[in-house]
């Protein structure tokens, strides 16, 4: 049993890791902005919250004074806690660089990456006093990997939040505590402004895993990362997008140069003056 906290906790791949961890057996505390679906997420889980397996509390995650109550709050309920999910975050400001103000930027910079930063601040603070150890999961985005995958300051924002984990996993691994990110890729929740079925649309043309992205398939991740007993990853980034960004923009695929277009197969030696080996494939081979 951990207690660990969850902000964005209410919605999309925080709701699922709530839910994953308390079928775990973990106390949850959860953050979130939204009133209503704190509200949604009490009523869902009313069991944990009446034997106080799960706690709730309204805040924004850019606020210092508010974000450090709140988790002080789930520490002297829980009797301390284990380790904190840093997940809240907003699509931020859209469109061309040279039509974004500068407010929309750092505002999104205000929740994706200051807000990760108090997040990881506050948790550390609490356990490096516990001296027990600890698990921190900062959420990124295959946005922080590559370009074209999101809004621009999102992107850089979720870059930001991508070494961060592995600064602070060097500054915090004396003390026991990992530090990871996790890269959710194209994920049906809230968060993106498209229907189902477009999302669907550009699952199949963007990931070479045949399956919608979903936020159980992250949760799996953060579940797996905020087990004690995995610890000794730490400073690492564990991306789970069905293969965009392994794959990257399919440019085999794209310039034709992709052989299983082609049904050959064999052996190409370059230039070193030995004929390729190329033949026509078998229609029996898989
Ligand atoms: N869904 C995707 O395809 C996808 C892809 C890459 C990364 N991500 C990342 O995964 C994480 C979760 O996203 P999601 O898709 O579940 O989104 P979501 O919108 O379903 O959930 C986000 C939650 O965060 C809360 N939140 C937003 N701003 C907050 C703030 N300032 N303070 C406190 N709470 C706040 C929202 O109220 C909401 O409940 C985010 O970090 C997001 O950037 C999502």
């Amino acid at each position: 049993m951990s207690r660990l906290i969850v902000t964005g906790g209410a919605s999309g791949i925080g709701l699922a890791t709530v839910r994953g961890m308390l079928d775990r057996g973990d106390r949850v505390g959860a953050i979130d902005l939204n009133p209503a679906s704190l509200a949604a997420l009490r009523a869902t889980f009313a069991d944990a919250v009446a034997d106080g397996r799960l706690a709730t509390a309204q805040a924004d995650v850019s606020d210092e004074p508010r974000m450090e109550r709140a988790i002080g709050g789930f520490a002297d309920a829980f009797g301390g806690i284990d380790g904190i999910v840093n997940n809240a975050a907003i699509g931020g400001a859209i469109g061309p660089l040279v039509d974004t103000r500068v407010e929309d930027w750092d505002a999104t910079f205000a929740v994706v990456t200051r807000g990760v930063f108090i997040g990881v601040k506050h948790a550390a603070r609490l356990l490096i006093a516990q001296g027990t150890g600890g698990s921190i999961v900062n959420i990124g985005s295959i946005a922080g990997l590559i370009a074209d995958a999101g809004p621009q300051a999102y992107s850089v924002a979720k870059a930001a939040v991508i070494h961060m984990s592995r600064v602070f996993g060097a500054e915090l691994a004396p003390h026991g505590i990992a530090v990871n990110t996790v890269n959710p890729g194209l994920i049906e929740t809230p968060i993106n402004p498209t229907s189902a079925r477009r999302t669907r649309d550009d699952f199949a043309r963007a990931q070479p895993w045949p399956e919608a992205g979903r936020p159980e398939h992250v949760a799996r991740a953060v579940l797996f990362l905020t087990d004690p007993a995995t610890r000794f990853i730490t400073a690492e980034t564990v991306t789970v997008d069905g293969g965009i960004a392994g794959v990257g923009h399919r440019l085999g695929t794209l310039m034709g140069t992709n052989s299983l277009q082609h049904g050959v197969a064999g052996m190409n030696y370059g230039t070193t003056g030995r004929a390729a080996d190329i033949h026509t494939r078998r229609a029996s081979a898989p």
